[in-house]
């Protein structure tokens, strides 16, 4: 059997910043709030127009993790695309990558397990390179936010959090069984369902038509709904059981990590995970006071960045860990 080893990473935000100060002209919100209960001091937005998507964002970080593994992407043998906010109700992005890389013909196949889905697309992507069936898998994920939330006082709990961005990450077949991806843990608590979702639009509950004859401006359920509190105390429980699970399969105790590449949900949520494994602050990386939650993101992009700041070398153990709507969760233990 073969072993999987991240050989490029990149990322791409948009260059437009949103500070809490610039939500407080819009919503009642204020920066103190903000930063107290979620860490956050700023997140980017696209610009209408300027042509960024959820799609277009995950290309551009796609290249650079591309380059960066020194592959010729016609090396590439399938894409997984993790999104909640795709460009197309279907098809989905993974298809529009193939296309906007001038890729072969190579399979395209679409995550939706949101805050998770990175999670969820490179271990997908690790079965089929353990198996011998591909060697080279392209994982984006990629969230584009900022068009979709209510960005009112109504929809403030929410809004203030999410950020639009792309990761990527290259998955390369390796036969030193030593090092790279040593295993992932994937779970989900569907009863929870609607404690964090966009139930439209979705085919569901509600005929199209009817929608459309309604068009209610009212009508809530288009943006996104979090029920908080509740996702706050199911996510410390469930990231602290999956990264010691994750731990446990390897024969690795908490004082292995070298470095822990949380989800960036919430500062908070963060901090409790650190200080409960007591961790010291290089220990976690965290960058969600940049550019906020920006969901099946949030991995790549923060994975990129402790790459590039030198924070991971080679023979690290490197834990990623996350958990979101769904409920969804799970972790990757990485030798890097
Ligand atoms: N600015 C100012 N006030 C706000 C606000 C905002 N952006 N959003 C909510 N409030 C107000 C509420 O209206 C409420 O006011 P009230 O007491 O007068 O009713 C008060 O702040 C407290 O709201 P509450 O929702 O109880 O706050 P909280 O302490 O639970 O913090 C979250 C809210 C969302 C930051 C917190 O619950 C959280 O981080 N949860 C986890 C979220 C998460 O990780 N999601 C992603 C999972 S992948």
């Amino acid at each position: 059997m073969y072993t999987s080893k991240i050989s490029g990473l990149g990322y791409y935000v948009p260059e437009n910043v949103v500070t809490n100060n610039d939500l407080s002209k819009v919503m009642d919100t204020n920066d103190e709030w903000i930063q107290e209960r979620t860490g956050i001091k700023e997140r980017r937005h696209v610009i209408k127009g300027d042509g960024d998507t959820t799609t277009t964002m995950g290309v551009k970080a796609a290249k650079v993790a591309i380059e960066r593994s020194g592959i010729d992407k016609d090396d590439i043998d399938f894409i997984i695309f993790a999104t909640l906010s795709p460009d197309y109700y279907f098809p989905g992005p993974g298809v529009l990558v193939q296309r906007d890389l001038d890729l072969k013909t190579v399979g395209a196949l679409d995550v939706r397990n949101q805050c998770s889905g990175f999670i969820y697309a490179i271990s997908v992507a690790d079965q089929f390179i353990k198996t011998g069936m591909y060697k080279n898998i392209l994982v984006i994920g990629s969230e584009l936010h900022s068009t979709g939330l209510d960005m009112t006082t109504r929809g403030r709990s929410v809004s203030v959090i999410f950020g639009d961005g792309a990761g990527a990450a290259i998955l390369s077949r390796s036969e030193d069984n030593s090092k790279g991806i040593l295993s992932t843990h994937l779970h989900s608590e569907g009863q929870y369902a609607e404690e964090l979702a966009l139930i439209a639009p979705g085919m569901g509950k509600r005929w199209v038509t009817d929608i459309i004859q309604e068009n209610d401006p009212n009508d809530e359920s288009y943006f996104p709904y979090m029920n908080g509190q509740f996702v706050f105390k199911n996510a410390v429980v469930r990231f602290s059981e999956v990264i010691m699970e994750g731990l446990k399969t390897n024969n690795l105790d908490v004082f292995d990590i070298d470095m822990l590449i949380p989800h960036q949900a919430n500062l908070r949520i963060s901090q409790y995970i650190q200080q409960k494994f007591k961790l010291d602050d290089d220990q976690v990386f965290n960058n969600i006071m940049k550019y906020g939650n920006t969901t099946a993101a949030s991995i790549p992009i923060a994975l990129t960045e402790a790459w590039e700041q030198g924070k991971i070398k080679e023979g690290d153990t490197v834990v990623l860990a996350a958990f979101g709507s769904g409920f969804t969760w799970g972790s990757a233990i990485i030798r890097w």
